[in-house]
């Protein structure tokens, strides 16, 4: 790996939380006359590079966008092929302790195949505790389902008595979130030329800087990390204070 363009920016600097949208993999199969699954399959092998580089510079939370509530529109097989990505490639990806990542799920799980929960429930075990770096996919997440379950569920532990509407602020509620205990992105960065959210983090992004960046996912280097941090790090960052 080449130096990193990040080598003489103190650490304190760096953004703590990074989220990333991977999206353009159907862009770049195509431009290639593939099928989108093999694009999907680049940007998997593209995701595994990037967790490596976020540890190695320190970043301690990578939030990565891999499937949206919305993405049950696409066709029956690239949601299979999505699935698949899923259940064969996180398991490499996460199963050694030595790679030290501590792996979440943020979304619904409960509409996924039982394997995929269980999977996904067991690499949440076996990864806790690990603390080289947090990686959260986002999957089957969509930011308006997050508020809608958190929203619910703090209805049902007010009616069990456990709390009262009155006690509801920003702080409490954020424990609701999948992202409870976590602090908020610092930085958001799209790929593929678009620059919109598509429902990622909308509660958790207010404060967020966000960087769009025309190249597609599979093609996402280091390099590209660096150049959106180096953006990030030229912002003002007020907060709402001068
Ligand atoms: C992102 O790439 C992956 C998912 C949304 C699952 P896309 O599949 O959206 O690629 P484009 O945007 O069509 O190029
Ligand atoms: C956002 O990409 C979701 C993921 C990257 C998982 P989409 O490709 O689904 O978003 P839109 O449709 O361009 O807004
Ligand atoms: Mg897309």
């Amino acid at each position: 790996m080449a130096v990193s363009k990040l080598a003489q920016v103190p650490k304190e600097k760096l953004p703590v939380h990074i989220g990333l949208i991977m999206d353009g993999n159907g862009r770049w199969a195509a431009k290639r006359g593939l099928p989108r699954t093999v694009g999907h399959k680049q940007g998997a092998d593209t995701f595994g590079k990037i967790v490596q580089y976020c540890k190695k510079l320190g970043i301690r939370y990578l939030t990565v966008y891999a499937f949206s509530t919305e993405n049950w529109k696409r066709p029956p097989e690239e949601i299979q092929a999505l699935m698949k990505l899923l259940r064969d490639y996180l398991e490499e990806l996460f199963k050694h302790p030595k790679e030290d990542a501590c792996l979440h799920f943020l979304g619904d799980k409960t509409a996924l195949d039982l394997d995929i929960q269980e999977r996904m429930e067991r690499l949440e075990r076996e990864s806790a505790g690990r603390t080289g770096i947090t990686v959260n996919v986002a999957f089957n997440y969509g930011g308006r389902e997050e508020i809608m379950h958190a929203a619910r569920q703090f209805a049902r532990d007010c009616m069990d008595g456990k709390c009262s509407p009155d006690e509801i602020n920003e702080e409490r509620f954020s424990q609701y979130l999948y992202t409870k205990n976590q602090p908020d992105p610092d930085l958001i960065i799209r790929p593929s030329g678009e620059q919109r959210t598509s429902n990622f983090l909308p509660w958790q992004s207010v404060y967020a800087e966000l960087v769009f960046m025309d190249v597609l996912w599979p093609d996402f280097t280091p390099d590209c990390l660096d150049e959106a941090i180096l953006e990030y790090l030229q912002r003002a960052r007020r907060f709402g204070g001068v």
